[in-house]
C-alpha cells in the first residue's frame, strides 16, 4: 500500500500530516511511504528526516499522487476555485483522511464523491474513549490553549507574576478564559503556571470542577440553567435570552477586571457565542490583551479580525488564523499520531492494504463518501448538497 503526504498549500497552514515517527511504524507495516519534498519543513520535519525514517521523497504533486492508495493530510484538499486543484490530482479510489469540514461543506463532500475518493474527515471522530488518541479536535485545541497564553503574554505589556522587589510589587496578571473545554482548560493550566490569577466561564456544570482542579475560579452564571446546558456528545448547547443576559452582566463585570481574556467558546454546527462586546472592551484596562481563538467561527468578540492582531478602544485583539499551526512541529506530531492511531487499525495484517470495517462506530462517525457516493448518515439525507 502507496501512503501520500503531500505539502500543505493553504494560507497559514504549517503543519504536516505525518512525523518521521509515523512514517517509520507505517512503514514498518509494510507500507510504502512517499512524502512530497518540503512537505515538513515549517513543522521542523526535514526531507532528510523522512528518508531516514524509510520515507522516499517526491518531487512534484504529480509524481506524489499517482499511484497513491491513501492520502494523509492536514487541511482538506483544495478544489479548482482554491487555486491549484488538489481534488483532480487524487487519483479515484484513493483514501483520503484530512480535516474536511464536512458537516458544513456539503457541496464540497458532493465534489469529493464526484472524484471517486474515499473520505475520512477526521473531525467527526466520535469522542468515545477507544478513540480518544484518534482525536484530533483535542490534540490540536490542547496546543492552540497553550500557544494563546504564550501569545498574549507577549503582546501584553506587564508581567504575569507577581514580583515582589526591592522597587516595589508587580501584581499578578489577572486572566479570563471563556469557555472551559480542551483549549480553554489548557489556557487556565498555561496562564497559572505563568503565575496568572485565572477566572474562567462556561455553560457546562462538568467545567466547574475541572477549572477549580486547575487552580482556576469558576464563575457561576445560573446554576439552575448549567444543568441543562451540555448534549450528550458533552458539547454546549446555545444558552437561553435570560441566561445570556445574567451572563453578559457577569462577564461585563469581569472582562473590567481582566488584563487577558482568553476566548475559547464554540458551539458545534454553530457562529461562535459573541460574549465580549465593543462595550465590555470600552471598559476594560488600557493595554488589556484580547486572544479570540473563535475568530474563524466568527469570534467570541465582535471586534477581533481573522489573521490579524488589532487595537480597539485601547485593548490589543489578537486574532491569529490556525493557532495550533503556530506550535507546527508538535501540533503535527501529535495529529501525525492521531492518524496513525486510526489508519493503522484498519490495514490488512495479510495483504496489507486498507480495509475499513464498515461496521466499525469509529469508521461510520468518519467516512463521509465510497464508491462515489455520500455515505455519511448526516450528509447522505439530502444527497451531499
Ligand atoms: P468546544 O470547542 O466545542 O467549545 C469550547 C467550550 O466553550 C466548551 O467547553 C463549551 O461548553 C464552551 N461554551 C460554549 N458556549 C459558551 C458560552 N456561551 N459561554 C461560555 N462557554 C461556552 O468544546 P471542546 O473543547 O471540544 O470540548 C467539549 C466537551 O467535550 C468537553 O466536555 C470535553 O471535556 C469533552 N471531550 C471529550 C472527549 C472524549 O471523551 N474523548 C475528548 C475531548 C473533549
Amino acid at each position: 500500500m502507496k501512503i501520500a503526504i503531500p505539502k500543505e498549500r493553504r494560507a497559514f497552514e504549517t503543519r504536516v500530516a505525518a512525523s518521521p515517527d509515523t512514517v517509520k511504524k507505517f512503514v514498518g507495516l509494510g507500507c510504502e511511504v512517499l512524502v512530497e519534498k518540503d512537505a515538513g519543513l515549517a513543522a521542523s520535519f526535514t526531507d532528510e528526516a523522512f528518508v531516514a525514517a524509510g520515507a522516499s521523497i517526491a518531487k512534484t504533486p504529480a509524481a506524489l499522487y499517482k499511484d497513491a492508495d491513501v492520502v494523509l493530510k492536514v487541511q482538506r484538499p483544495m478544489a479548482a476555485e482554491d487555486g491549484a486543484d488538489e481534488i483532480a490530482q487524487i487519483k479515484k479510489g484513493t483514501a483520503v483522511f484530512s480535516m474536511l469540514q464536512a458537516l458544513t461543506s456539503k457541496d464540497y463532500v458532493g465534489k469529493l464523491a464526484e472524484a471517486g475518493i474515499d473520505a475520512f474527515a477526521m473531525e467527526l471522530m466520535p469522542r468515545i474513549s477507544r478513540a480518544q488518541s484518534m482525536d484530533v479536535l483535542s490534540s490540536q485545541s490542547n496546543l492552540a490553549g497553550y500557544k494563546a497564553v504564550i501569545d498574549a503574554a507577549a503582546e501584553y505589556n506587564r508581567a504575569l507574576p507577581m514580583m515582589m522587589t526591592a522597587a516595589g510589587t508587580v501584581p499578578p496578571a489577572r486572566v479570563l478564559v471563556m469557555g472551559a473545554g480542551v483549549a480553554g482548560l489548557q489556557a487556565i493550566a498555561t496562564a497559572k503556571r505563568l503565575g496568572a490569577v485565572v477566572y474562567a466561564f462556561d455553560v457546562r456544570a462538568a467545567a466547574k470542577e475541572q477549572v477549580e482542579s486547575l487552580g482556576g475560579k469558576f464563575v457561576i452564571v445560573d446554576e439552575e440553567a448549567m444543568k441543562n446546558a451540555e448534549t450528550k456528545g458533552g458539547y454546549a448547547k446555545e444558552m437561553g435570552d435570560d441566561y445570556k443576559k445574567k451572563q453578559a452582566q457577569a462577564t461585563a463585570e469581569q472582562a473590567a477586571k481582566a488584563d487577558i481574556i482568553i476566548c475559547t467558546a464554540l458551539i458545534p454546527g454553530r457562529p461562535a457565542p459573541v460574549l465580549i462586546t465593543e462595550e465590555m472592551v470600552k471598559g476594560m484596562k488600557p493595554g488589556s490583551v484580547i486572544v479570540d481563538l473563535a475568530v474563524e467561527m466568527g469570534g467570541n468578540c465582535p471586534l477581533s479580525e481573522y489573521g490579524k492582531i488589532v487595537t480597539k478602544h485601547g485593548v490589543i485583539l489578537m486574532g491569529h488564523a490556525n493557532v495550533p499551526g503556530r506550535v507546527a512541529s508538535d501540533a503535527s506530531m501529535l495529529y501525525a499520531k492521531n492518524i496513525w492511531n486510526f489508519v493503522s487499525t484498519m490495514i490488512d495484517k495479510e495483504t496489507k492494504a486498507l480495509k475499513p470495517n464498515l461496521e466499525d462506530e469509529l469508521v461510520q462517525g468518519t467516512l463521509v463518501c465510497r464508491d462515489g457516493k455520500v455515505v455519511h448518515p448526516a450528509l447522505a439525507a439530502e444527497g451531499g448538497k
